[in-house]
């Protein structure tokens, strides 16, 4: 609620968010004059490389790249790609998790694929992604379910348009529902059964891509990080679970509702981490 934000900048936590993107943005601004220092053109390893040379070589005043005005707008890209990446990465890894000690059935079966396509010698990377339909479906699975961006991101009508038989006149607010859709009964018969197997074919040998879920939404403003999400959500669950087991404490485990937000996380728990014997 913005006005309460206002209304109460202490209380709502909005000082110190205000605060937190300030110390970002000095963070970012040292990050940049440092590379700005050592860059090359002739040696472009990342995003940050590209975008340098894209403001040395801007000369357009009136360019989004250019000179100071550059790197203010680099800052703030960088924000977004934070603000936006990090916490629905962290809250998809922590639903990961206690769903898995929820599901052990799950959680064993996810392990001896890995196990086995893998083995224990060498780290699970992208290479072997393709030979693990299983994991695919544990991720596709987990994002439905949890829906970490429940609410999506507000749109607005560019036009006045009829849909459904209702008339949205130009500039109406849109806010998605894509907890309901990735909820529905009538789409999903069991929506909030935990069961990855919804994602695989009869033998379980193959894994079949469901489009009536999206969680990163649909259309020109789909997350762009889309891709980006699924090769760390893979890279982050498959290394752990090679590595670790994972068990509950003596304290248990919260029930699966979450806790109210913009990105929906689990409630708090702790869980112990053990090195697999290999
Ligand atoms: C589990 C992981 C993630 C989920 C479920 C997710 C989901 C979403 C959703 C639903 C939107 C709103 C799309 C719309 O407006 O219709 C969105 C927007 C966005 N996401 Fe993600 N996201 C994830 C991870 C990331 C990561 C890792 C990054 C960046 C590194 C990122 C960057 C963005 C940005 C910049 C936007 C705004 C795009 C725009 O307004 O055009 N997201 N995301």
């Amino acid at each position: 609620m913005p006005w309460l934000a206002k209304l109460f900048p202490e209380r709502t936590g909005f000082n110190n968010l205000l605060e937190a993107v300030k110390d970002l943005r000095n963070e970012f601004h040292i990050l940049i004059k440092k590379r700005q220092a050592t860059h090359s053109k002739d040696v472009l390893n990342d995003f940050l490389d590209f975008y340098l040379t894209e403001i040395e070589e801007t000369t357009d005043e009136g360019s989004s790249f250019y000179k100071e005005e550059g790197v203010r707008n680099l800052i703030d890209l960088l924000i977004n790609l934070f603000a936006a990446g990090s916490d629905t990465t962290t809250a998809t890894l922590c639903w990961g998790f206690l769903y898995l000690l929820k599901y052990p059935k799950v959680y064993a079966k996810w392990k001896a694929e890995i196990d086995n396509v893998v083995g224990r010698g060498n780290l699970p990377t992208l290479i072997d992604r393709p030979k693990m339909p299983y994991t695919e479906a544990v991720l596709h699975e987990l994002l439905r379910i949890t829906s970490v961006t429940s609410g999506g991101l507000l749109h607005c009508t560019t036009e006045s348009v009829r849909f459904e038989g209702y008339d949205l006149p130009k500039g109406t607010i849109i806010l998605p529902n894509l907890y309901g859709c990735q909820h529905d009964e009538a789409t999903w018969k069991d929506p909030d059964i935990f069961r990855p197997e919804r994602w695989l074919n009869d033998d379980e040998s193959e894994f079949i891509k469901d489009e009536r879920s999206i969680p990163f939404s649909v259309g020109k403003r789909i997350c762009p990080a889309e891709h980006l999400s699924f090769l760390s959500l893979f890279t982050f669950f498959t290394n752990l679970i090679q590595t670790f087991d994972f068990e509950a404490t003596d304290a248990g485990l919260p029930t699966l509702d979450p806790k109210p937000g913009l990105v929906l996380h689990p409630q708090s728990y702790e869980i112990v981490l053990r090195l697999r014997k290999c």
